[in-house]
């Protein structure tokens, strides 16, 4: 028997497709009512098929909480195709399950391992589950700038160090498709009798392709969470929830995702996680085959391209355990006299190309399945162009200016979520150094924290805050967007005034 037995099947998406087309009179949500409601210029754009998928929790299309029918059985599918032991459909992102993963498996007061550029999901389970952060700061590598992803050693010291720790999480593959090691530090982390989880946000494919790094349940991780809208075909906020092994609480994990999830999830992103396991069962394969050949070519192009450098699997792999998902194309514009962002800027404008994200000397491409040969063609013909056409101009040149990501991890004066739980004040982000930090401050694009409530503002800390305002980046999180105030703590305990601000965050 394989694992793919039964694998033809695509259990909730028939149903709410059977269910859509039985036409039933609805006296129930959602409001639409199978977009009969629905405003006349919506459904001229979207067409009126989608509405009629758009159900409710009723007995032919199963329900996410109590799943006993056709959700069971499409999570019962991914489990297998992923090769795991459960599998959980999610309609929050791999944001909502992050948060499950640490919320069922830390109490108030237990440690967790988590690397420093955690994104801010992690984070803001850490502080839902008044669980106390131990941070792991990765190297940074001195030529691209990027931050690398942890190391088997660094994990080890980290565990020997706090042996009361309860899990371990680890980010693979980062935003920029580095990932760890991740089979030698699942092996660390089980000796020390501790419990490895993987922000694998970015890593829904990895399992399907055998020339990817692999995936972090074939690893050995015990849980991992992927966002399968991001690499693969599901439709935005579609995530899964993977578990394999015996260290996983199953009936925590399930009252955990209950009490986060809403109790009116989008059947159409159901149904999305459902075909998208089914896509990659039958072709996935050879789908992210011609992903990776494509991509590959075009790292081979750019590399050619003078002023430009594309980020080469080889170039990774001479980092001791770190690899790298070739299908995050990263285009350094270090060789030019302008930045990451004033090239996605000229892409955008003049060639009608977007790309993930872009910095002050990256930009970043996302590779998928719905990507062609055709886009990247048409990308390496923008690149080459635009080398020539602005060979002689100098924007932006503020922009030039090296941002790197503070390389040690901030003096944490109160755990996260105790530091939430006291008087703070607003003050000038200027004045701001020496101050405890009140709130998350977290540039986006990648949504990596560079301050979590509870740590000092250091000079170090502001100057790279303002580099990052002054290149033009959007900073989330803050009470003030534009960060020009800040939420300090008070220096009085909020004890002693009998007054308590709980989630003040911005
Ligand atoms: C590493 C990482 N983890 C988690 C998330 C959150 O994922 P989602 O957008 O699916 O909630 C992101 C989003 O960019 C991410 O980059």
């Amino acid at each position: 028997m394989s694992l793919y037995d039964g694998q033809d099947k695509t259990p909730l998406y028939d149903a709410i497709v059977r269910y859509a087309n039985e036409n039933k009179i609805s006296f129930h949500t959602p409001g639409h009512k199978h977009g009969k409601g629905i405003s006349k210029s919506f459904r001229q754009f979207v067409g009126e098929k989608v509405f009629r998928l758009d159900l409710s929790v009723m007995s032919e299309v199963d329900s996410l909480h109590e799943p006993s029918t056709v959700i069971k059985e499409a999570q019962v599918l991914a489990a297998k195709a992923y090769g795991a032991d459960y599998s959980f459909f999610l309609v929050n992102g791999t944001t909502g399950g992050n948060q499950a993963m640490i919320l069922s498996v830390c109490d108030p007061g237990d440690k967790i391992i988590i690397p420093r550029n955690a994104h801010k999901s992690v984070i803001s389970a850490v502080i839902l589950a008044g669980a106390e952060p131990v941070y792991i700061m990765p190297k940074i590598d001195e030529t691209s700038d990027l931050i690398l992803n942890l190391t088997p050693d660094q994990v080890d010291e980290a565990c020997r160090r706090h042996p009361d720790a309860k899990a371990v999480l680890v980010t693979s593959p980062t935003y920029f498709g580095l990932t760890a090691d991740l089979e030698a530090i699942a092996e660390i982390v089980h000796q020390h009798d501790k419990m490895l989880l993987v922000d694998e946000a970015h890593g829904a494919h990895l399992h399907f392709h055998p020339a990817f790094p692999k995936s972090a349940i074939d690893s050995g991780a015990d849980m991992c969470v992927q966002s399968t809208h991001k690499h693969l075909a599901a439709l935005s906020q579609g995530s899964m929830l993977h578990v394999k092994g015996v260290r996983v609480d199953i009936l925590r994990l399930k009252t955990t995702l209950q009490m986060l999830q809403t109790t009116s999830p989008s059947y159409i992103i159901l149904g999305s996680l459902d075909i998208s396991r089914y896509q990659m069962v039958h072709g996935g394969e050879m789908a992210l085959e011609e992903v990776i050949k494509i991509c590959e070519e075009a790292r081979g192009e750019i590399n050619k391209i003078p002023g430009l450098s594309c980020l080469t699997r080889e170039q990774v792999k001479k980092l001791p355990g770190i690899d790298l998902d070739v299908t995050k194309l990263t285009v350094s514009t270090k060789g030019l006299s302008y930045s990451g962002y004033d090239m996605a800027k000229i892409l955008n404008s003049e060639y009608g190309i977007q790309t993930e994200m872009s910095d002050f000397q990256n930009i970043l491409l996302f590779v998928s399945i719905g990507n062609t040969a055709k886009d990247l063609k048409k990308f390496v013909a923008a690149l080459k162009k635009i080398v020539v056409d602005y060979k002689d101009l100098f924007l932006n040149q503020k922009k030039r200016k090296r941002i790197v990501f503070p390389t040690f991890v901030p003096r944490k004066e109160l755990n996260p979520r105790e530091a939430l739980t006291k008087l703070t004040r607003k003050i000038p982000f200027k004045r701001s150094v020496g101050k405890v930090c009140a709130e998350i401050i977290c540039p986006y694009p990648p949504g990596i924290p560079v301050l979590c409530p509870g740590e000092v503002v250091t000079q170090e800390i502001y100057n790279y805050l303002m580099s990052v305002l002054d290149s033009g980046a959007r900073i989330n999180g803050q009470s003030d967007g534009r960060l020009q105030t800040i939420k300090v703590l008070e220096d009085t305990p909020a004890s002693s005034t009998g007054e308590k601000k709980l989630f003040a965050i911005g």
